[in-house]
């Protein structure tokens, strides 16, 4: 039986041809026609300069440096989210504060945070940035969180990475805070084969974040450098993948969307099988197609893992949390009970735009099949 996998990367009609115009034209370096209209195009779509890099994570950490954060700094993130979404704060020497989950969204809970935010500030340390993460496709609940930070004074970086194509309230996902982020790796809803974009409000930032990736070379002849860079500019051969791939963004959204709301119905019946919550403020990609697992569906979660990949078929839990993660576990955190029993119990099922019906079906029935059914 062939293998189902869990998000694998699409393409559309027009990435290779961009492709061969960068070994036509020898532009294949960081530099070229590709890059220069990948960011044009994205730029258009969010409403917001951008700058193309060679990963989100790299975009999330010169998304923190442009927000001033440094050693002995407070950086607050959701405990629900992926590594990469904590690991950049580290690198500055920062320290991960971690918010739990509101499971109305499953993203990060604006009561909690204003909480967290008012006790950081009572306590002398106003932290230095707040991160959402917009995870499977799913925006945070932007408007509150805004609000409180723009109270205390405390800018934002949307972890968007999971979340290109999203809205909330009508505006696209990673638009809203100070800084926004995105990533293109391959298992994303459109992809370079890796790479990441990164958005702000300010001009003058974006091209703070180019210079800074491109190792900070200050604009002369000789090699002349007065601050700190790094190696993370996007290649214009992987620029090409991207620019055909934002061609179809709107294609992958919608066939995306279309296999949740299968799944959905085809589960609808089965107790205890809970689908990942459609927020009523924005759209939903459903980048992956997640669900709970609860006592009355009668088998668990990993009994459902166990039983999909016996049959080639790939399935992963939801994130596990970072207060969970012996590399976080020391991170002062506000509860974190919602983030883990969503992940003991969450599931993400076979989500690629390119999954057709009958390997969807193989997925649907050996789901079905295991309810009712504990297997140990
Ligand atoms: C929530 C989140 N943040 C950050 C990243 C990092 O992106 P990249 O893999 O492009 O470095 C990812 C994806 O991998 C992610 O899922």
């Amino acid at each position: 039986m062939k293998r189902v996998y869990l998000s694998i990367p699409h393409m559309g009609l027009n990435e290779r041809r961009y492709v061969d115009e960068a070994f036509t034209s020898n532009w294949l370096s960081s530099v070229g026609p590709n890059i220069d209209a990948f960011e044009r195009a994205f730029s258009k779509r969010i409403g917001l300069p951008a700058v193309a890099l060679t990963s989100g994570t790299a975009a999330m950490h010169l998304g923190l440096r442009l927000l001033g954060v440094g050693p002995g700094d407070e950086v607050i993130v959701p405990t629900l989210t992926f590594v990469a979404s904590v690991n950049p704060i580290r690198y500055l020497g920062a320290r991960p504060v971690l918010v739990d989950s509101d499971p109305a969204t499953w993203m990060l809970d604006p009561g909690l945070l204003a909480k967290a935010l008012a006790d950081r500030v009572a306590r002398g340390v106003r932290p230095k940035a707040v991160v959402p993460v917009h995870l499977y496709g799913q925006s945070a609940d932007m408007d509150p969180i805004l609000e409180v930070c723009r109270r205390h004074d405390v800018p934002v970086l949307e972890d968007a990475a999971e979340a290109l194509g999203t809205t909330y309230k009508g505006r696209p996902a990673g638009s809203l805070g100070e800084v926004g982020v995105f990533s293109f790796n391959g298992n994303k809803i459109i992809t370079t084969t890796g790479g990441g974009m990164l958005v702000a409000q300010r001009e003058e930032w974006v091209n703070r974040a180019r210079f800074w990736s491109t190792q900070a070379r200050d604009p002369t002849v000789e090699y002349h450098h007065t601050q700190m860079g790094y190696n993370y500019r996007m290649s214009n051969v992987l620029a090409g993948i991207g620019r055909g791939q934002l061609e179809v963004l709107d294609a992958r959204v919608s066939q995306r969307r279309a296999l949740a709301f299968r799944y959905r119905d085809a589960f609808a019946d089965l107790p205890g099988l809970t689908p990942m919550p459609q927020a009523p403020y924005g759209l939903h990609t459903n980048w992956l197609s997640c669900f709970l697992v609860g006592e009355r569906f009668g088998a668990s979660r990993d009994d459902i893992l166990r039983a999909l990949e016996a049959l080639n078929i790939e399935s992963r839990p939801v994130w596990k949390p970072m207060h969970l993660q012996p590399l976080y576990a020391g991170c002062e955190r506000y509860g974190g009970e919602v983030a883990a029993d969503i992940f003991r119990r969450g599931i993400c099922l076979p989500s690629s735009s390119s999954l057709i019906p009958e390997d969807q079906d193989r997925v649907i029935r050996a789901v079905r099949g295991l309810a009712g059914r504990r297997l140990i």
